[in-house]
């Protein structure tokens, strides 16, 4: 059973796992009730959503579900984010791929989310991309007015450098919450380079967007054959499990269609990796013992 967590000290309580609906969209409202459903009974209460997700329709497919099944509404938080405006028929005023992270994109594009999501408010809303056009003192004007109408109760950012995070949170008079980024035993540069000890010296937990990097998962069979064994693991389980030991406290965002895995991620919450077996990880990872 996955457990809940602090996000931040003054932030909101989320599932350790997050389910991602990124992929969710070729699915009709029946599966993704079950796959609600099926997150739910595991403990992943958290999903995360973006406005542009299945080609801005993934939040309206979602929100038809919990209309289906008011019930579910209640038992969840909602994560969602905005700022990336693509090209699309549903758009035809855009003429480029581009960011928008200005007061009226936001509070427009948050609203819009409530309205298709049928929810009464956002956990958190997250600017999905660092904008180079992005003004601090717009961001901070529209996350006021969306916090003040409790439309939105805490806001993150999304793939944001340390710097491009403290200008942002420079400006603003509450903390972000989080920094969604790609981070995983197959992408692990984000632990690397300073960016989640960047978080975890402000207490800010990062997500980890693609945990199993997207499904691709060039395992070494010598490595990891071995490990699944001994902890009766699959190899997904010991990817996750080498996240979640992370003293960050990292929530994963699982992007799988099938509830069998739902189910099978949520089980790695009991397995608890050895230390040095998360060194022999890193070692087939970067191809080299730590100095
Ligand atoms: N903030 C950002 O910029 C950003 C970018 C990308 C994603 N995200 C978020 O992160 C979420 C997760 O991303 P992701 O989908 O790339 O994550 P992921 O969990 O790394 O990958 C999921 C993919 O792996 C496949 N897969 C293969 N073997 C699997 C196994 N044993 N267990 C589970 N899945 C397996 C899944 O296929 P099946 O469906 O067949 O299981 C699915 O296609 C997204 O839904 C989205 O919410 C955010």
């Amino acid at each position: 059973m996955v457990s809940s967590h602090l996000l931040h000290p003054n932030g909101p309580t989320l599932s350790r796992l997050i389910a991602g609906v990124w992929r969710w969209h070729h699915t009709s409202p029946q599966q993704i009730i079950r796959l609600i459903e099926t997150s739910l009974e595991a403990g992943i209460t958290t999903f995360d959503h973006a406005d542009i997700y299945g080609d801005y329709g993934n939040e309206a497919l979602f929100g038809h579900a919990l209309r289906l099944q008011p019930s579910l509404a209640g038992r969840m938080q909602i994560v969602t984010k905005c700022g990336i405006n693509l090209m699309s028929d549903k758009k035809p005023g855009h003429r480029i791929k581009h960011y928008d992270t200005s007061r009226a994109h936001i509070v427009t594009s948050a609203e819009n989310s409530l309205r298709l999501l049928g929810v009464t408010h956002l956990d958190v809303l997250l600017l999905h991309r660092p904008d180079p056009l992005l003004n601090a003192e717009e961001v901070a004007a529209a996350f006021d007015a969306l916090k003040t109408s409790g439309k939105v109760k805490y806001f993150g950012v999304s793939n944001f450098t340390p710097a491009q995070f403290d200008l942002l949170q420079a400006y603003l008079p509450a903390p972000l919450v989080t920094n969604q980024i790609e981070l995983s035993l197959f992408q692990p540069q984000a632990l690397l380079d300073g960016t989640v000890d960047h978080l975890y010296r402000l207490r800010t937990a990062p997500m980890a967007w693609s945990p199993l990097g997207g499904g691709r998962m060039p395992v070494d069979e010598h490595v990891f054959f071995p490990l699944a064994t001994r902890y009766n693991a699959t190899y997904s389980q010991l990817a996750l499990a080498w996240l979640l030991k992370h003293p960050a406290s990292i929530f994963p965002v699982i992007g799988t269609t099938q509830p069998d895995r739902i189910r099978e991620a949520a089980h790695t919450m009991q397995l608890h990796l050895d230390r040095q077996d998360w060194f022999e990880l890193l070692r087939w990872i970067t191809g080299k013992d730590v100095a």
